[in-house]
């Protein structure tokens, strides 16, 4: 097989939509969780919602989001980093939502509770434990 034939066999396979569930992705490139702190107090904010969509609307077929803090007081100490709880929250997450899929993608939140690591931010600071 010639490489131009080998690489236009892997642009067919990637582009072929698959289903897991009741979700169906158009293609198979997915973006792996990237940690950003652009959420000033947990919040996703347009900047967020411009970030995600930038890569749906370039073809990921499948976002899935930085780590996103679950409701515990021990999930993480960043306030920068966004939250997936609380109103304010949860209406950025809907606005990245609707216009990734918008932009024709699909996208999944990474739920975090940072354990060991907030462990060892925990020491350095002296802070009680939650
Ligand atoms: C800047 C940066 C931030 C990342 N943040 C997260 C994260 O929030 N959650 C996570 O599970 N992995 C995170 N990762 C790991 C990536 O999701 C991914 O697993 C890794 O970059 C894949 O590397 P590999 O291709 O070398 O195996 C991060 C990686 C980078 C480079």
């Amino acid at each position: 097989m010639s490489i131009t034939s080998s690489a236009e066999r892997a642009a067919q396979v990637l582009s072929r939509p698959f289903t897991v569930g009741g979700l169906t992705v158009p293609n198979r490139i997915a973006m792996a969780p990237m940690t950003r702190m652009f959420s000033p107090g947990g919040v996703p904010n347009a900047d967020v919602v411009a970030y995600y969509t930038r890569r749906a609307a370039a073809g990921v077929g499948l976002i899935i989001t930085e780590g996103t803090y679950v409701d515990h007081p021990s999930a993480g100490l960043s306030d920068s980093v966004p939250r997936f709880y609380g109103e304010d929250a949860l209406a950025g997450w809907a606005e990245v939502v609707q216009q990734v899929h918008l932009a024709g993608g699909r996208i999944a939140p990474q739920i975090w509770h940072v354990g060991v690591s907030r462990g060892r931010a925990r020491r350095r600071t002296r802070r009680r434990p939650c």
